[in-house]
C-alpha cells in the first residue's frame, strides 16, 4: 500500500524520510521516492524496485536538505516504473506531490489540463495531475494553491505538496486516506501512518477527512474545508513498533481479516455505477463476443482456487455458462479443451504464482482469451494476461489468504453477473437484487466481526482437536475447503473438507465419538439435506459446529455450538460464511501457540513448481 513521511526541520531530510519509508515496507510497494528542497529547488529521486534501490541511487550524490516529502508506491493506475513512481512535479519543478489514494476524476482533469493548459504528462498515474494542478493555481502560497487544487478533484486522497518556492513549508491533505502530523524537537513530520514515524515522534495529530495541514519546523496547523483553523488534541503513540505495523492487532492475519469490508467496498465501488450498470475496467465483453464463447476456464493455486470454486458457481448459475475449474499445477500437464472460443480467467493474489503463469501462457497458446483476477498491479499475470480484473484489497502480507479471497469473490460475481445480463439471462429483477446483496456485504461482515468473542469462546473449546472435517453443499462446499485449509495452515490440525453429500461414500468411516465436523448451513436450497448430514454425524457421535443463516433455529438445534451469519442470498453468502471460519482458524492456531502470519513451510508466494 502506498506510504507517505514527511519532514521539515534541522536533520537531514534524506535520511529521516528513508527510514521513514522502510519503515512501511512491511506493507508492500513497487517503488519510492524521494523529494529534497535544496538550493531554491526541489530534487526528485525515484525509482521502481526496493527501497534499497533508491539509497543506492541517491549514494553518489551530494543531495541533501532539511523538508522533503517520500513516498511508497503500491501501483493502481499505471504499472510500476520510475515515471510512475511518486514524487510528480509540475512541468517547471516547482511543485513536487506524493499522494495515495485514487483522484476519480483524473481523466477529465488530465485531458483539461493538457488541452487548455498544454501541461506536459509524463507519467500514466492519476497523481500526477495533482502536481499540474496545485502549479496551475501556484501564486506564491503552496496552501492556498492546495486548497483550490482540492476544490477540484474527486476521489479518496492523502496529499503531500511542496514548493520550491517554499522550501520552508510542506502542505498535505486528506480525504478518506489516512494522514498525520508528527510533531519532534525543532522539527516536524508527516506521514500516512504511525510506524513511520515511531522512532522520531510519539506525539501526533490524527488528521480528519477534507482537513489540510501546513508543517512548518515549529508548527503544525490543520484547517477545515473553509480554511479556518482548527484545534486539535495530541494523540501520544504508546504502540512499539511492532504493534504499530499491524494496526494495534497481534498479527497480520486478524488485521486483514478486519480490512475485509473496505477491500470489497474498494472491489465494488469502481464496478459499480449509480445507474446499478457494472463496469470492468475497459475489458470487451460485449453480447458478440461472450456468444463466440463456448467454455469458461478457471484456473488457480490455493485459496485462489477456492474463489474460482465460487466461481464456477455464480457463473453457471447466473450467465448460464459452463466453468471448469482447476488446480493450475493438473491444468498445465492435461489436454484441457481449450481454444479461441474459451474464456480463461486464472486468479491470483500475488500474480507470480509459478503454476499460475505456466496454465495461463498454455491457456493463450491454446488461442484461449486470458482474463486475469489479480491484486498485484503489474505482476506477471498480469502483464501477460489480455486482460486484468484487479482486487483491490491492498496489500496482503500474512501467508493465509483472507481479504484477497473474499475480494476475489467479489470480482467473480461482479463478471458472473456481467455476463449474465449481458447475456440476456439474469432478468433485471434478479440483477437488482444481487447487485444489492453485494453491496450489502461489508456492513454485513462487519455485523459478523463484532462476533469474534463468541468465536473465541469456541474456539477456546476445540482449540486441542487433532481432526477436523468440513462439511457443506452447494458453495458451502467450497467455502468448507477454503475454512478446512485456512484452518490446517496455521494451526496445523488435520483438517478435511469434504461435499457433505459425499460424506457417506467414505469419509463417514472416520466419524466417531467426539470427532469435530464444522458444518456449512448457509444455503436455503439445500438446507433439508445438510440437516440430514449433520443427522448423520450426530448419530455417529461427532460434535457439530455449525455456519446458519441467523434464525435457523433448526440447525441451532441439531448442533451444539452455531455461529449465525446474516441472512442474506444463498449466492452471496460464501462472501459471508468464510468470515467467521478466518475467525474461528486464527483464534484456534492463537491458543495452539503457533507463528500465525508465517507459518511452518508454506509461503506467501510460490514461484517454483
Ligand atoms: C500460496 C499461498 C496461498 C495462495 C496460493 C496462491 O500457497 O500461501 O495463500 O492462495 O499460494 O497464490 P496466489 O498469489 O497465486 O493467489
Amino acid at each position: 500500500m502506498c506510504g507517505i513521511v514527511g519532514y521539515i526541520g534541522g536533520g537531514s531530510a534524506k535520511r529521516i524520510i528513508i527510514d521513514g519509508l522502510k519503515r512501511l515496507e512491511y506493507r508492500g510497494y513497487d517503488s519510492s521516492g524521494i523529494a529534497l528542497a535544496a538550493n531554491g529547488r526541489i530534487a526528485v529521486e525515484k525509482t521502481v524496485g526496493r527501497i534499497a534501490a533508491l539509497e543506492d541511487r541517491m549514494a553518489g550524490m551530494d543531495l541533501d536538505g532539511h523538508a522533503g516529502i517520500g513516498h511508497t508506491r503500491w501501483a493502481t493506475h499505471g504499472a510500476p516504473s520510475d515515471a510512475n513512481a511518486h514524487p510528480h512535479t509540475s512541468a517547471d519543478g516547482e511543485i513536487a506531490i506524493v499522494h495515495n489514494g485514487i483522484i476519480e476524476n483524473y481523466l477529465e482533469l488530465r485531458e483539461w489540463l493538457s488541452g487548455e493548459h498544454g501541461v506536459p504528462f509524463r507519467s500514466e498515474t492519476d497523481s500526477e495531475v495533482v502536481a499540474h494542478l496545485i502549479r496551475l493555481y501556484y501564486e506564491g502560497d503552496l496552501l492556498d494553491a492546495v486548497f483550490r487544487a482540492v476544490g477540484r478533484m474527486r476521489g479518496a486522497y492523502a496529499i503531500g505538496a511542496m514548493a520550491a518556492s517554499e522550501p520552508d513549508r510542506i502542505v498535505a491533505v486528506r480525504k478518506d486516506a489516512p494522514l498525520i502530523a508528527g510533531l519532534g524537537e525543532d522539527c516536524n513530520f508527516l506521514a500516512s501512518d504511525i510506524p513511520a514515524l515511531l522512532k522520531y515522534a510519539r506525539t501526533i495529530y490524527l488528521l480528519e477527512n477534507n482537513e489540510t495541514v501546513l508543517v512548518t519546523r515549529n508548527e503544525v496547523s490543520i484547517f477545515n474545508e473553509r480554511r479556518e483553523k482548527v484545534k486539535r488534541d495530541v494523540y501520544h503513540v504508546t504502540w512499539d513498533a511492532d504493534a504499530a505495523e499491524k494496526g494495534g492487532h497481534d498479527h497480520f492475519m486478524i488485521k486483514e481479516i478486519y480490512e475485509q469490508p473496505k477491500g470489497i467496498s474498494d472491489t465494488m465501488g469502481r464496478r459499480l455505477g449509480a445507474d446499478g450498470g457494472i463496469r470492468l475496467d475497459g475489458i470487451s465483453l460485449a453480447r458478440r463476443e461472450l456468444e463466440r464463447i463456448e467454455r469458461v476456464y478457471i484456473v488457480a493455486c490455493g485459496t485462489a482456487y477456492h474463489a474460482g470454486l465460487v466461481g464456477k458457481y455464480a457463473i453457471e448459475r447466473l450467465a448460464g455458462m459452463p466453468v471448469e475449474v482447476d488446480v493450475a499445477s493438473e491444468f498445465r500437464y492435461r489436454e484441457p479443451f481449450v481454444n479461441d472460443r474459451t474464456l480463461f480467467i486464472c486468479i491470483s493474489q500475488s500474480g507470480e504464482t509459478l503454476d499460475t503463469l505456466e496454465a495461463l501462457r498454455e491457456a493463450k497458446r491454446r488461442g484461449a482469451r486470458a482474463l486475469s483476477v489479480v491484486n498485484v498491479v503489474g505482476s506477471s499475470v498480469a502483464r501477460e494476461s489480455d486482460d486484468v480484473f484487479y482486487t483491490w484489497a491492498g496489500p496482503e502480507i500474512a501467508v493465509a489468504s483472507t481479504k484477497a479471497y473474499t475480494t476475489q469473490l467479489v470480482c467473480m460475481y461482479l463478471l458472473a453477473l456481467y455476463m449474465g445480463r449481458e447475456l440476456g439471462r439474469l432478468g433485471d429483477g434478479e440483477y437488482a437484487r444481487l447487485v444489492d446483496e453485494l453491496g450489502r456485504a461489508p456492513g454485513r461482515i462487519e455485523s459478523i466481526l463484532a462476533q469474534e468473542k463468541r468465536v473465541q469462546e469456541i474456539a477456546k473449546k476445540i482449540y486441542r482437536s487433532e481432526q477436523v472435517f468440513f462439511i457443506g453443499r452447494g458453495p458451502d462446499a467450497s467455502v468448507a475447503l477454503e475454512g478446512s485449509l485456512k484452518l490446517k495452515e496455521i494451526s496445523y490440525i488435520n483438517s478435511f473438507a469434504i461435499a457433505a453429500g459425499e460424506l457417506k461414500h467414505g469419509t463417514i468411516a472416520l466419524i466417531e465419538q467426539d470427532t469435530l465436523v464444522i458444518a456449512l448451513a448457509t444455503q436455503s436450497r439445500l438446507a433439508g439435506k445438510l440437516l440430514s448430514n449433520i443427522e448423520e454425524v450426530k448419530a455417529r457421535g461427532a460434535r457439530v459446529i455449525s455456519l446458519a443463516m441467523e434464525g435457523d433455529a433448526n440447525v441451532e438445534r441439531q448442533s451444539d455450538e452455531t455461529i449465525f451469519i446474516p441472512r442474506c442470498a444463498d449466492e452471496v453468502a460464501p462472501l459471508l460464511a468464510v468470515v467467521p471460519l478466518q475467525l474461528l482458524a486464527y483464534h484456534i492456531a492463537k491458543l495452539r501457540g503457533c507463528d500465525i502470519d508465517k507459518p511452518k513451510n508454506l509461503a506467501k508466494s510460490v514461484t517454483v513448481e
